[in-house]
């Protein structure tokens, strides 16, 4: 595979723990997230637009959390109701068999009987897909405080859910994840090419550059992976093509420019 190939791997979105940058703005929310955790909350709301890290932040808790503090991951939503509550069995009581007849009902019994001996937290990512009639058991599951759900989703599903007049009146705390700053971009950007050794590379991104990549992708990080996944695209072709053009020390702006133009932040 050419450089330019595999540099374009390093931006391909990726939900990785190994991969996982603490920028500044990320720790701030992984600490926020942990310290909301560790209080006696029945639910948390964690929030923002797609691409501000919201999967990479809960996959991050979930690994460094898990062994210390009973910490469980949905993923991908279960959208059958009795396979979701199985589910939450096994995280709640992974010794014992459970019962043929579980049901929700049954669960909430379960439950109950457990009260002030166990708590778990359990990571829903993807929320947004869960049905409301699904998103309303979960939450009568948390009244029982043995499980503490923290509930991610999509900015728009935030206010639809907390209209929602059985959300209003519950104990929640939400956490609203943002873009990146500048500063968060610069790291970001440099900090993925360093990660896979690529130190002269990140070197060639100066403050122009990231200037650029800014204003164009405002910090969310999806973004930033797609502009410069099309950047190494088109070093890439000129590297196979006409290697002149991209002689020099850094990036120049106007293959940033064209990047964003291919990707429709700017016309021509
Ligand atoms: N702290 C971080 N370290 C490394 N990569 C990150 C970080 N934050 C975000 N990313 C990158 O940004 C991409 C988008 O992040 P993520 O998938 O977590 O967004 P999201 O908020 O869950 O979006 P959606 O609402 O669409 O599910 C990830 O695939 C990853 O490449
Ligand atoms: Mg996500």
């Amino acid at each position: 595979m050419s450089k330019y190939r595999q540099l374009q791997q390093i931006f391909i979105d990726r939900v990785e723990v190994s991969q996982y940058i603490g920028l500044d703005t990320s720790i701030l929310f992984y600490n926020k997230l942990l310290e909301s955790i560790e209080k006696p909350l029945k639910m948390i709301l964690l929030y923002g637009k797609p691409g501000t890290g919201k999967s990479v932040l809960i996959n991050k808790i979930y690994h460094d959390a898990k062994d210390k503090r009973n910490v469980f991951l949905v993923s991908t939503p279960i959208q059958d109701e009795i396979e979701f509550i199985k589910k939450l069995y096994t995280f709640l009581l992974p010794e014992s068999t459970m019962p043929e007849d579980i049901s929700y009902n049954r669960f909430i019994d379960i439950c109950d009987a457990l009260k002030d001996r166990k708590h778990i937290t359990v990571l829903l990512d993807e929320a947004q897909l869960y049905p409301s009639s699904m998103m309303e058991k979960i939450r009568l599951i948390s009244d029982t405080r043995v499980i503490k759900f923290v509930v991610s989703l999509h900015k728009t599903e935030k206010e639809d859910l907390i209209a929602k007049e059985h959300f209003q009146s519950r104990i929640w705390e939400t956490i609203e994840l943002k873009n990146g700053t500048f500063h968060d971009t610069q790291m970001y950007v440099q900090k993925k090419l360093i990660q896979q050794n690529y130190f002269e590379i990140a070197n060639m991104f100066k403050k122009s550059s990231i200037k650029l990549i800014y204003k164009f992708t405002k910090g969310n990080y999806r973004e930033i992976n797609k502009l410069i996944f099309t950047l190494f695209e088109i070093y890439d072709y000129y590297e196979q093509n006409k290697p002149s053009k991209i002689s020099g020390s850094y990036i120049k702006d106007k293959y940033i420019e064209m990047s964003a133009l291919k990707l429709g932040y700017i016309n021509a």
